[in-house]
């Protein structure tokens, strides 16, 4: 199976490419590093034990299936469940069985930027859950969420999973979360993970493993860039570094210049120096308390309706409804 760019995203990815590497200091956008192979490296990153996220999320779906489905539930018209960055279903697919078990009205729309991921997922359900009703669509999640405008028919149960929201700063945060909120009627709700502020040598551990799986996911933005548009960076001259500020509750990852190097990129008519320890920085993940989703919630119209957390308290999933 061939992840296909669409001209559109190419443009962006691109404009976003050119713009980053031109500034001072340099950044690119973690929304790049999914491709196949970077889809691929983040299904590895799930699977790392130091990486607490997914296991945590898995547990408090697990743990609390039924009452969330009941939470979720409309008896009279049934719902549209909608997945924001569904990636494998994984932890999403506790919850279908139990919805499609128990005489629940629903269509399950699983959105994805990865082409391939829906695919993946799309064909993992037919076989895996055949009564299941699936209506999965590629997309960006500002581009998608005009659409769900348009699902407004019957009740709407939003999902972003993963603690994505954090690849996020908090002004774009809050720009996410009321552009989800303008599009949800009264009975609506929104189902979202929050990683939460812990030991910092905790979250450290989560994006520095030993194997060098993140530094493979952070360095395949620079892949794609010699793939996709000729670059002739020396990949293995940067190094993959991450910092936590407790304070912000902020992971940040980079790319280190270990040298100085001269880097051409043809389709884009860029050449670039690097100095010696000169970064790029490329993802942030920020981690939360309540009192900063609340403040979240509050900016964006929104109100917090419950939550559910893990037995360690690493991480939570917030219920929150139009304020
Ligand atoms: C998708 N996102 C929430 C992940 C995170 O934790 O920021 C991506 C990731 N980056 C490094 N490891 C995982």
């Amino acid at each position: 199976m061939t992840t296909k760019i669409k001209p559109q995203q190419n443009t962006m990815f691109k404009k976003e490419v050119t713009e980053g590497l031109t500034s001072f200091p340099k950044y690119l956008s973690s929304k790049y590093f999914y491709d196949k192979k970077g889809d691929k490296l983040f299904q590895d990153i799930m699977d790392m034990p130091s990486y607490y996220l997914t296991g945590c999320e898995f547990e408090i779906i697990l743990n609390n299936t039924s009452v969330i489905g009941e939470l979720i539930r409309d008896r009279k018209n049934g719902l549209d469940l909608i997945e924001l960055g569904a990636g494998d279903g994984k932890k999403t697919k506790v919850l279908l069985k139990y919805m499609d078990e128990n005489d629940f009205n629903f269509v399950y729309k699983p959105i994805d930027i990865s082409e391939n991921a829906v695919e993946l997922l799309s064909n993992n359900l037919a076989q895996e859950m055949p009564t299941l009703n699936v209506d999965a669509e590629v997309g960006e999640y500002f581009e998608v969420l005009e659409r769900l405008k348009g699902f407004n028919k019957r009740k709407k149960v939003i999902m972003v999973l993963g603690s994505n929201i954090g690849n996020l700063p908090h002004p774009k945060a809050i720009d996410f979360l009321t552009k989800l909120k303008d599009t949800m009627l009264p009975d609506d709700l929104l189902f979202m993970g929050f990683d939460q502020k812990k030991n910092p040598q905790t979250i450290l551990e989560a994006y520095n493993d030993e194997s060098g799986i993140t530094e493979a996911f952070n360095k395949n933005i620079l892949t794609r860039i010699n793939r996709e548009f000729d670059g002739n960076f020396e990949i293995e001259n940067f190094k993959h570094w991450e910092v936590y500020d407790p304070e912000t509750g902020t992971a940040k990852s980079f790319l280190v210049a270990t040298k100085e190097m001269k880097v051409t990129i043809e389709k884009l008519q860029l050449k670039l120096n690097f100095d010696q320890w000169e970064t790029i920085h490329t993802e942030i993940s920020q981690k939360y308390d309540d009192k900063i989703v609340s403040w979240l919630a509050e900016e964006a119209g929104l109100e917090i309706e419950t939550f559910f957390a893990d037995d360690k308290g690493y991480y939570k999933n917030y219920v929150f409804r139009k304020a």
